[in-house]
């Protein structure tokens, strides 16, 4: 697990020419559903997007979410805010659901991109209108996921000085 982790980066480039199966998402939608969440409320949908005008519509709507338009799918996490319970924690439980689909797209060999949409108002309207996801039901982020077409490098991280051990 601890590799899968490291070799985890945001890749914004994908090969066009690789399919990403039903399948593959559906093991990434199974593994955003195993995160853990407040009260085990799990206050999420997921929309799977393998269209291509609509991978390119979002890539056209999102500022920052230009690698749509390369990507061979692209998962929504829905934010249901009401059966977040205690109230207030859903962002932290869809962004749980998140990272597991990051890291289930690396255990893929695949590559992945978190693109925030919440708490962005303008996105919000965007994306919300592009999949017709009706209030109170907001849309949390698009995660555009496809083969790679470029490995970053790991850069040094670990940083000690964030760290204080109470022993
Ligand atoms: C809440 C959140 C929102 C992000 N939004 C975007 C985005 O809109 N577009 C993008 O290209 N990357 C986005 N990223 C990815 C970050 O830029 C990236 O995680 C960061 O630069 C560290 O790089 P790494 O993921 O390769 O370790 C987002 C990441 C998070 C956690």
């Amino acid at each position: 697990m601890h590799e899968l982790i490291e070799k985890r980066r945001s890749i914004r480039n994908f090969r066009t020419d690789k399919p990403v199966t039903k399948e593959q998402l559906s093991r990434m939608l199974e593994a955003a559903m195993q995160a853990p969440s407040a009260c085990n409320s799990r206050p999420w949908e997921f929309i799977a997007v393998t269209k291509r005008e609509i991978l390119d519509e979002i890539a056209r709507v999102h500022p920052y979410a230009a690698m749509c338009a390369t990507a061979a799918a692209a998962i929504i996490v829905v934010a249901i805010p009401q059966t977040g319970r205690p109230v207030g924690y859903y962002p932290q439980d869809c962004a749980a659901a998140t990272q597991n689909i990051l890291l289930e797209a690396v255990s893929q060999g695949l590559g992945a991109c978190w693109c925030g949409v919440y708490p962005r108002d303008e996105r919000i309207a965007s994306i919300r209108e592009l999949f017709s996801i009706s209030d109170p039901k907001i849309p949390f982020c698009v995660i555009a996921i496809g083969a790679p077409a470029e490995s970053p490098d790991r850069k040094g991280i670990f940083d000690e000085s964030r760290v204080r051990f109470v022993e």
